[in-house]
């Protein structure tokens, strides 16, 4: 089994392994084989799990992290709660007041747990639309990011670390403007932001910017994500994998393409949340944030590897008025907002 390094969350010093296990299986893993890769992830020496409620397996995924806790993985040690890290996410359609604090208890009734290390707001737009839909479609009350209405979820949150049910919060596909805004206006900071984060994608001065903040920054995606489903693919999306540096610089540690990645993870502060259903996968992916990191020179030439080719882009959150998926990231550096939604100032 491989011991996990650790980062530290700056506001209340706990320890945050530095490498996740995803459990995001679409629409090709089931909840079962779903439960079976996170307990190959504990047996192997994962402690922190990204999981969230739209996932639709945190009962399964449960039922494994009580077996952990109570010394029932085959092969693995009884695992106290203390050295577990569980996220969980708030999904679109429970932003509202009222819908928050009964959301966040599903996810904690179904993972068994009393308490979580991380809750984060899965996307900042309030934007249902219902599983596997078509990419092109746009719901009819979709709506863009709206500064005072994410505060009233963000003080549920925020109530939450107050009742003790959560250790820390934090966001996820936020931008930069949307986090200033948080920022100028919460009372308790997010710990973390999670983040689409890969070679191709590096967001680099996004990522400075966070860590200069003391927010720990999650990158998911961190391979890539090669067995997305057609509807999240694009002809323009690259394929980090097949970067010829990258497969250069595998062969010169020894490795497969996708420990690279996950050292380049580990070489910028990030804490990437690979996802896989295969042991051989699961453990590999470990040891490579664990063992023989990058040289400086080949850090420098990954740096220079970035195609800012942006894989998960949200379309099915456009609102009405919105041209493309871009609306949804600020490119610009400002935050769309139609008229009729009011303002989102930032002075
Ligand atoms: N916050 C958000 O909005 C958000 C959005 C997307 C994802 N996420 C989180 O991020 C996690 C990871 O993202 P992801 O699952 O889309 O993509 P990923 O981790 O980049 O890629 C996962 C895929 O890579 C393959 N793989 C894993 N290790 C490999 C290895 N060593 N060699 C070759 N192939 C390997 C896996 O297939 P095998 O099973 O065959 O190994 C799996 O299908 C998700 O599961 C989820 O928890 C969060």
């Amino acid at each position: 089994m491989t011991t996990v390094p650790y980062k530290t969350i700056a506001a209340t010093g706990a320890k945050i392994p530095a490498i996740g296990f995803g459990t995001f299986g679409s629409d090709h893993i089931s909840n079962a084989q779903m439960a079976q890769s996170v307990r190959m992830a504990l047996q192997a020496g994962y402690r922190h799990i990204d999981c969230a409620g739209v996932y639709g397996n945190e009962k399964e995924i449960g039922e494994v992290l009580a077996d952990a806790m109570a010394g029932r993985i085959e092969g693995g040690p009884k695992i106290a709660r203390d050295e577990l890290w569980i996220t969980s996410k708030l999904w679109n359609d429970k932003h509202a007041k009222a819908d928050v604090v009964p959301a966040f208890k599903k996810s904690l009734n179904d993972l068994g747990l009393e308490y979580l290390d991380l809750y984060l707001v899965h996307w900042p737009f309030p934007n249902y639309h219902p599983p596997k839909c078509d990419v092109d479609t746009r719901s009819p009350n979709a709506r863009p990011y709206i500064h005072e209405e994410f505060m009233d979820t963000w003080r549920q949150l925020e109530s939450l670390v107050d009742a003790g049910l959560v250790r820390h919060i934090g966001t996820s596909n936020m931008t930069k403007p949307k986090l200033e805004l948080l920022l100028r206006d919460c009372r308790i900071r997010p710990s973390v932001q999670e983040m689409e984060l890969h070679p191709h994608f590096q967001q680099q001065e996004f990522v400075q910017y966070v860590q200069e903040q003391g927010i720990v920054v999650v990158g998911y995606c961190p391979l890539g994500s090669p067995n997305r489903p057609e509807r999240d693919r694009v002809p323009a999306d690259t394929v980090d994998m097949e970067d010829p540096v990258l497969l250069r610089i595998a062969q010169a540690h020894g490795c497969h393409p996708a420990a690279v990645c996950l050292k380049w993870a580990a070489a910028n502060g990030h804490i990437p949340i690979p996802l896989s259903t295969k042991e051989r996968n699961i453990v590999s992916n470990l040891q490579a944030v664990c063992e023989d990191p990058l040289s400086d020179d080949e850090y420098r030439q990954l740096r220079l590897i970035d195609k800012n080719c942006r894989l998960i882009k949200g379309q099915v959150f456009l609102w009405e008025e919105a041209d493309g998926w871009e609306d949804l990231w600020d490119l610009d550096g400002k935050i769309p907002c139609p008229p009729r939604y009011g303002q989102n100032s930032i002075s």
